[in-house]
């Protein structure tokens, strides 16, 4: 099958009535990896995610796909930065992205107790999924995005209202979803993920990529001021 990607954003800018959310965007993300986007609150990473995921139209400019965005957004999943789930069981969340692909129930079933174990969500699977607590419901938003492997995840802030041990084992799962091909483009604000994660970095600053590169460079040595006091901790202007 044709690699979705490279993704390609070309002059994209995003506007609400008339205010500039993020943009202009110029990159191109390549094949392989995970891509973490960071900075200060309302620097524009959940609008930047929503922008290339197509949940958003562009305003200026254009996101493209190696394939046509029909078929690119097929193989995309997102996480939202506050998960969502239907009113239903968290075995019936877990099998409905593989029901739309057409997967039948009893191998759906079987595919979403597996990966219900691998989130340590077993003892969960017959409980209403509205009514599961704040981590346990990110860790089912995980879990029923990957549960396609998707090419392309889009995590924004993933791991927000996980404890460290949850967090790792979360860490874990998108490691191996990256190493099994998933290309993974997540936000965040927790620096010690960034930097257990991240292959590249893109740091924002008031809707506008400040600084991109490969993650060690950028975390030994920022090239700006600004990436090195948002690294620090310091107030960015
Ligand atoms: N629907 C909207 N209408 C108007 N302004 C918006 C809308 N969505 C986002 N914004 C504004 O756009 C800017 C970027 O928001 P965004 O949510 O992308 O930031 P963020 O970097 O994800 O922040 P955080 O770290 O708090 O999640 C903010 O100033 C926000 O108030
Ligand atoms: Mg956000």
């Amino acid at each position: 099958m044709v690699n979705v990607l490279p993704l390609t954003l070309t002059g994209a800018v995003l506007t609400r009535r008339d205010k500039v959310l993020v943009g202009p965007v110029d990159l191109t993300l390549g094949a392989r990896g995970i891509t973490v986007v960071i900075g200060p609150n309302g620097s524009g990473k959940t609008s930047l995610l929503r922008m290339m995921h197509g949940l958003q139209r562009v305003t200026q400019g254009s996101v493209d796909w190696a394939v046509p965005d029909a078929q690119a957004r097929r193989r995309q999943a997102y996480v939202f930065q506050q998960p969502i789930a239907l009113r239903r069981s968290v075995l019936a969340n877990l099998i409905y992205p593989l029901r739309l692909h057409g997967v039948p129930r009893p191998q759906a079933e079987a595919e979403g107790r597996a990966i219900a174990a691998r989130f340590g969500l077993s003892g969960k699977l017959a409980q209403s999924a509205p009514s599961l607590s704040g981590g346990e419901m990110q860790s089912l938003a995980l879990a029923r995005a990957l549960i396609t492997r998707p090419d392309v995840l889009f995590a924004d802030e993933p791991c927000a209202a996980l404890d460290g041990q949850t967090t790792r084992r979360i860490e874990a799962h998108l490691t191996a979803a990256a190493g099994a091909g998933t290309r993974l483009i997540m936000a965040t604000h927790d620096m010690g993920q960034a930097r257990r994660l991240a292959d590249q970095v893109i740091f924002l600053l008031h809707g506008r990529i400040h600084e991109m590169g490969d993650a060690r460079p950028f975390f030994n040595g920022p090239a700006t001021p600004e990436a090195a006091a948002f690294l620090r901790g310091d107030i960015v202007d």
